[in-house]
């Protein structure tokens, strides 16, 4: 291989693959590493230069597969280690590099580790997870004896009582999630040892799962009552907690200081503060490469993502300028919309009916011409919109479904329920992958673990990559700007029009070179209220406009959702 810079990847483009819903090879209805293997013609195909797997290893699958018992194997229902070994070869023959998804705050309740913990207050692993008994001596199980009033992400208590020690454990996100101890530095090393082992089976990289978790206030103080009531937000106590940069710190000289070649570090981060983000990415430092920030994925939300918030373009822009210029000296963005996280970006943020093909190819124009390294979700390059929820069935996800059961609980209309929790429902990104317009999507032969709700006859790959015109090839388009276009990756960045509530605007500047990005955020045409004069004599780099509105494009108005990329040099100043 050659030999890569260390920042290779600032340059870089990244596809996420959720494997459960990518697709399946067996015949089982769920997606497996064989299905992937079939398919990354259509990932190389988009030019991208990185793979991020979601979790494989072997898992209860409460949180589809976030819940890891085993950090070293492959889960049977994905394939062996050596279907493993025969992705990494095919990917690295394709000339991308592969970077697996590693869940370290937390391991499954079935972790062995875990069932040593619990086994009894002498085992050895028991300081290896978060132990505490019941508060204030309380009686075990007792009302209010939870040892912190936190609760947990994915709703009810952040504590689970354990009856045979009577004592409770401390998981975040679930009782299935258990929360893994870093102070212990055994737990630290073992970790560590994890990430080795998969850089010597020839991994290029890890996107850590919510790193930002790991260090906790080991006083563990109560959180502020939350908004809605019931439990305390503890996030205060472990989200970038005390030791957190010293963390990073020894993974990266434990684990990336020693190899030959360079290992990609992304952390997931929410709740990270764009100053926090700015020393974790600080080359200096030696911490991570970038890390996701969620600010923008959640100005439009209300008081918690179940309740109705307004999407107000500025506050977008507000958020992304923020991030783009606290890290412009000193760090690394990275850039996404959409994950298996998130609703569908072009359902969110675009028009999901009419203008959908346009308004997905002008949310990915914008993002894309940020400074950072941009990561695609399967189906994204589709503009895949989210699903039509509409059954309390049809919310599956284990924080989608609980909270349904909570609302229904307590009383809640289940279609109000099922309509409001199912807009922000992380259900929507984890469709089955749409290959084609015949049954299941070609995603499986049998039945899929979750059926293809979105409509496939028109949105699948086969079209998309058919159809010079498509989401797909504009897409494709976008990642070889990236790659012959300097100034998309190493340019200044300039927003413009802060205010202007429908037309998101900036610039980016390298030398002489500088380019111009509009997006037009509604279903109008709009006045651009910028001198574009001066950009008459300016290349159009890209843009989402069919013939016949090409023909007709008028300089200083963008048509409904128009995205465009204008290039001039400048004389120097
Ligand atoms: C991250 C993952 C999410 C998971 C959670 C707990 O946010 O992206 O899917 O549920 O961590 O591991
Ligand atoms: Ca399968």
């Amino acid at each position: 291989m050659s030999q890569l810079a260390p920042d290779w990847w600032k340059s870089a483009v990244v596809y996420q693959i959720y494997p459960r819903s990518f697709a399946d090879a067996n015949g089982d209805g769920i997606g497996d590493l064989q299905g992937i293997i079939d398919r990354l013609d259509h990932v190389a195909g988009l030019g991208v230069d990185v793979v991020w797997l979601s979790p494989i290893y072997p898992s209860p699958q409460a949180d589809n597969g976030y819940d890891v018992s085993d950090y070293l194997g492959i889960d049977p229902i994905y394939g062996t280690i050596e279907d493993f070994q025969r992705l990494l070869r095919e990917v690295h023959a394709l000339g991308m590099k592969l970077v697996m998804d590693l869940v370290f705050n937390h391991t499954s309740d079935a972790h062995p580790w875990f069932v040593a913990s619990r086994s009894g207050r002498d085992d050895p692993k028991r300081d290896w997870y978060w132990w505490r008994p019941p508060r204030d001596g309380k009686a075990p199980g007792s009302p209010g004896a939870e040892p912190t009033n936190w609760g947990a992400a994915f709703s009810g208590p952040a504590w689970t009582l354990d009856p045979r020690t009577g004592e409770y454990y401390l998981g975040v996100f679930s009782p299935r999630q258990p929360d893994l101890n870093w102070e212990n530095p055994q737990v630290r090393h073992a970790l560590y040892e994890v990430m080795r082992i998969w850089l010597d089976r020839g991994v290029d990289g890890f996107r850590l799962d919510v790193i930002n978790h790991v260090s906790k206030d080991p006083r563990l103080p109560d959180g502020e009552p939350t908004v809605l009531g019931g439990s305390g937000d503890g996030s205060p106590w472990f989200v970038a907690g005390p030791r957190i940069h010293e963390f990073m710190q020894e993974m990266h000289r434990e684990v990336v200081a020693p190899r030959r070649d360079p290992v990609l570090l992304i952390g997931e981060m929410p709740g990270c503060t764009v100053d926090e983000a700015a020393r974790f990415t600080d080359p200096d430092r030696h911490e991570l490469d970038m890390v996701f920030t969620f600010e923008h994925v959640q100005i439009d939300h209300g008081a918690t993502k179940w309740q109705p918030g307004t999407f107000d373009l500025r506050d977008l822009k507000a958020s992304l300028d923020r991030w783009q210029t606290t890290l412009a000296q000193r760090g690394w963005n990275s850039l996404y919309l959409n994950n298996h996280d998130q609703p569908r970006a072009v359902s969110r943020f675009g028009d999901d009916g009419r203008y959908r093909v346009r308004s997905a190819k002008m949310l990915a124009t914008v993002l894309h011409l940020h400074r950072g390294t941009p990561f695609v979700y399967q189906g994204e390059e589709l503009g895949m919109p989210n699903a039509p929820l509409t059954r309390v069935e049809d919310l599956v996800d284990v924080e989608s479904r609980n909270q349904v059961a909570r609302e229904l609980a307590e009383g809640a209309d289940p279609d109000e329920v099922v309509a409001r929790v199912g807009r922000f429902a992380r259900d929507n990104a984890r469709t089955p992958m749409q290959w084609d317009d015949s049954q299941h999507a070609d995603f499986s032969s049998t039945e899929p673990w979750y059926p293809v709700l979105v409509e496939h006859e028109t949105i699948n790959a086969r079209h998309a990559r058919a159809d010079p015109g498509s989401v797909y090839h504009h897409y494709r388009r976008l990642i070889e700007l990236r790659h012959t276009e300097a100034t998309v990756v190493h340019g200044d960045f300039t927003m413009l029009l802060p205010e202007d509530p429908d037309v998101y605007a900036y610039t980016r500047r390298l030398r002489d070179v500088e380019l111009l990005v509009l997006g037009n955020f509604t279903g109008e045409t709009v006045a651009v209220d910028l001198p574009l004069a001066a950009w008459s004599d300016a290349e159009l780099l890209i843009d989402n406009l069919d013939v016949p509105d090409a023909a007709t494009r008028e300089p200083d108005r963008l048509r409904p959702w128009e995205a465009r990329v204008l290039r001039r040099r400048r004389t120097p100043e």
